[in-house]
């Protein structure tokens, strides 16, 4: 079965912006609904990338929108909660909809971005619960006429993620000293480029139907760890503080009250939960140590990620 006209939902985002090249270079049609369309300006060179302004939370809107694709990609999702968005709102309500506008226009495979963790019942966080609850409701209404498949990451890096960059901007900031929270969570980073690739690969692949993968990199490292080979890498010269658990607490109460929501209680809750995977299927390659070693060159030049990960790989 080979399907042709794919809408990324939510592919306005870092994943999605990743996902709709790779999908186009596969010779998918792709279909990219935004909010701020003129954001996408990446997307003018690819013929096949068709970017539409739209407000995807309107069920009517949605459901045209999906109308003449065959395959339906979710990658919305928040990390914090805002007046107008819910973790419920997004992670589970907006799951309905999603399923609706496929029944509607009889669309029979659906994709999914989930996290590493999520769990309805015993994630550590709101935000993992809700996300666990979203995936198994997929799961659900994908045993009616509807091929799931969920993806499961931990946390993704790569260029323009919000993970990497977030820590060299503010040790860029910091004056000689880091307090960081949570030192010891643990993470095995997966490269935005071998996510996106897992993900192509799954789309026409009926053994991935039902499937909930998990994607992990080669490494797991600890908070700590990353942020000091971030550290090395521009030269920060920053000591990191390891926060004590309290001071930790204490700083995501304080942080989650300010504007921008730089950290707050439910990250904390979600960072006391291991982002590492027990098996790595599919296998992602990519090291995150390799890639920050890398950093200062990546910024000067700023080559594609192709270009980045063969040179990786012939290291
Ligand atoms: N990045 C990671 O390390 C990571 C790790 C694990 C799981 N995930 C999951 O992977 C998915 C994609 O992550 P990402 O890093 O690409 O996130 P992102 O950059 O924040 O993008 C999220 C997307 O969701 C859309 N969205 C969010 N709220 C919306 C709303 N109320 N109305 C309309 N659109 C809305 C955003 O649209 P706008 O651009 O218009 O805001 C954007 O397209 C998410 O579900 C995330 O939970 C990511």
């Amino acid at each position: 079965m080979k399907h042709n006209n794919i809408i990324l939902i939510g592919g306005s985002g870092f994943v999605g912006k990743h996902l709709a090249i790779e999908l186009a270079q596969r010779g998918y049609n792709v279909t990219v609904p935004s909010r701020r369309p003129h954001r996408l300006s990446e997307f003018k060179v690819l013929s096949n990338i068709t970017v539409v302004q739209a407000n995807i939370m309107d069920q009517a809107e949605l459901t045209a929108l999906c109308k003449g694709h065959d395959v339906v990609f979710n990658l919305v999702g928040i990390l914090n909660e805002s007046k107008q968005n819910s973790f419920r709102k997004i992670h589970i309500d907006f799951i309905k909809s999603i399923v609706q506008s496929c029944q509607t226009n009889n669309i029979k495979r659906l994709l999914h971005v989930s996290a590493l963790g999520a769990n309805q019942a015993s994630g550590g966080s709101q935000y993992l619960r809700t996300k666990g609850e979203g995936e198994n409701l997929l799961h659900t209404f994908g045993q009616n006429k509807l091929e799931v498949t969920s993806f499961q990451p931990s946390v993704i890096f790569g260029m323009d993620d919000s993970f990497i960059n977030r820590f060299s901007g503010i040790l860029k900031l910091s004056m000689g000293i880091f307090p960081l929270a949570c030192p010891n969570s643990r993470f095995s980073p997966v490269f935005i480029g071998d996510a996106v690739s897992a993900m192509a690969d799954t789309i026409d692949d009926r053994n991935s139907f039902s499937k909930r993968y998990p994607l992990c990199g080669p490494e797991t490292l600890t908070l700590k760890q990353i942020v000091e080979l971030i550290n090395k890498a521009q030269q920060s010269h920053c000591k990191i503080v390891s926060l004590p658990d309290s001071i930790a607490r204490l700083q995501a109460v304080i942080l989650q009250n300010l504007p921008g929501k730089l950290f707050t209680m439910d990250n904390y809750r979600s960072l006391q939960t291991p982002s590492t995977c027990d098996s790595n299927v599919p296998a992602c390659t990519t090291s995150l140590t390799n890639y920050i070693k890398g950093l200062p060159h990546l910024y000067s030049r700023r080559p594609t990620y192709d270009e980045y990960r063969k040179q990786l790989l012939n290291r």
